[in-house]
């Protein structure tokens, strides 16, 4: 199969056909608007390839996601930190002693951010979302860096990020900036920044570290999803690194995608609040006259269990129990999950459990407040909005993303007298 055929008005016409290493089988449009006049119209994208990528493997129909041909579960369980996994998406290889060792240095020395960029968390109001604020200070880190040194504004934003996070998270209960530490991991340095405080000494417990680690591992990339398809979007205007991933920050905090994570919480609460009664919920989430949904359930491209899923629902029973801590959260995320799998209406459009269905009620249980679990989404997902971002400006097939339209306003008309 090397083509494919498209008659319009009477008229053949003949495209090249491009197949993954997956077998995966793209047909390529590139001429048609200039053989045909005519465009594709695909609103969601649901269909539309953007580009060709060797970073991540989606199977949706199987629940396949492998990381540059790596699969999730094994990389999770291999114990790889989450820096490692980071160089993995973004330069294509499990880097070597000596290559971990460098990276992880530069990663320590970039991890501090500017002093004076410490004076902008001060001038947000209060209930400021720490999603705004971590977009707003990534954009601002290309004043800081000037330079265009696009290799190092891969680690800087990457080593950054953490620190601007658990800053805001600070600052939003009042408590001073805690540095991060040279010696301790990227996740560590997380919790270490958002708890520990001057007056206490404060050890990162290891089962949060090790949760941390593969939550993070888990959200590091998903191909083409909604954040990382603007980071490429914006990007390929010519912004910068920063930009772009400042845009993607943006895409992942809306409800439909990372925000879905504080989402499950707050409807989990709700359920609770009410009673308990999920099936109710179910039931208002099938009622088309209702606009409520599932929160966690659904995917564009799963039509089968999220493997991300499969790992947090298992992880989320661990870390509850060695936390010592009984959610009966936890209970009703199940039963809401039963019935849903054994539900006609969510049978028949195969909707499953994602991501963040029990992303927040492990990051619940590690004393995360549900305002910073899109952030937590944000950390894990920034390797990949990096890769994405570094594969997209050296292929040569790049151009600068701009979509067509059908119009469907009025045609000419004559502007009334003023
Ligand atoms: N609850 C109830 N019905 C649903 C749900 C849900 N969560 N998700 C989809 N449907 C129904 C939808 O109403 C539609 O029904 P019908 O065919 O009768 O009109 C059908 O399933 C197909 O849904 P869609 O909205 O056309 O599917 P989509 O691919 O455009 O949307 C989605 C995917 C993830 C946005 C959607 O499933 C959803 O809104 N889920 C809830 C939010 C959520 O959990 N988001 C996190 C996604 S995973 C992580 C990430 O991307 O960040």
């Amino acid at each position: 199969m090397s083509t494919a055929k498209l008659v319009l008005e009477g008229k053949e016409y003949e495209f090249p056909v491009v197949v993954g290493s997956e077998n995966e089988v793209g047909i390529d449009i590139t001429s048609l608007r200039a053989k045909t006049g005519a465009i594709t119209l695909d609103p969601g994208y649901g269909n539309t390839g953007s580009c060709e990528s060797a970073i991540t493997y989606i199977d949706g129909e199987r629940g396949i996601l492998r990381y540059r041909g790596y699969p999730i579960e094994k990389i999770v369980e291999s114990g790889a930190r989450f820096i490692e996994v980071a160089y993995l998406l973004i330069y294509g290889k499990w880097p070597s002693a000596e290559e971990y060792a460098s990276f992880s240095k530069l990663m320590t020395q970039h991890s501090i951010i500017h002093e004076d960029m410490k004076n902008f968390f001060n001038h947000f109001p209060p209930m400021t979302h720490p999603m705004a604020i971590l977009s707003a200070m990534v954009a601002s880190l290309s004043g800081f860096y000037p330079d265009g040194d696009e290799e190092l504004n891969m680690i800087r934003v990457l080593a950054k990020a953490k620190t601007i996070s658990a800053y805001a998270y600070k600052k939003s209960i009042g408590e001073p900036f805690v540095y991060p530490k040279p010696d301790l991991s990227y996740p560590a340095n997380i919790l270490h920044m958002m708890f520990a405080h001057p007056m206490e000494d404060y050890q990162v417990p290891p089962v949060m570290e090790e949760a941390l680690r593969m939550l993070l591992i888990l959200h590091a990339d998903h191909e083409q999803n909604c954040s990382t398809s603007t980071v490429r979007m914006v990007g390929s205007s010519g912004a910068s690194l920063f930009a772009s991933i400042s845009a993607g920050v943006c895409a992942l905090w809306g409800p439909l995608h990372g925000g879905a994570n504080q989402e499950v919480i707050q409807m989990l609460e709700r359920i609770r609040d009410d009673g308990g009664d999920y099936k109710k919920y179910v039931a208002m989430a099938k009622d088309k006259d209702s606009d409520f949904r599932l929160m966690g359930f659904g995917h564009r491209v799963y039509k089968n269990y999220d493997p991300r899923a499969r790992i947090l629902k298992e992880q989320a029973d661990k870390v509850l129990e060695l936390v010592g801590v009984k959610d009966p959260l936890l209970d009703i995320a199940k039963h809401l999950e039963e019935v849903a799998l054994n539900d006609d209406y969510f049978i028949e459009r195969k909707l499953y459990p994602n991501v963040d269905f029990y992303s927040g009620i492990l990051y619940k249980a590690m004393g995360i407040p549900t305002n910073m679990f899109t952030v937590m989404f944000a950390l894990g997902r920034m390797p990949g909005w990096i890769a994405h971002w570094k594969e997209m400006k050296e292929d040569p097939a790049t151009r600068i993303n701009r979509p067509r339209q059908i119009y469907t306003g009025p045609t000419e008309r004559e502007v009334p007298p003023r």
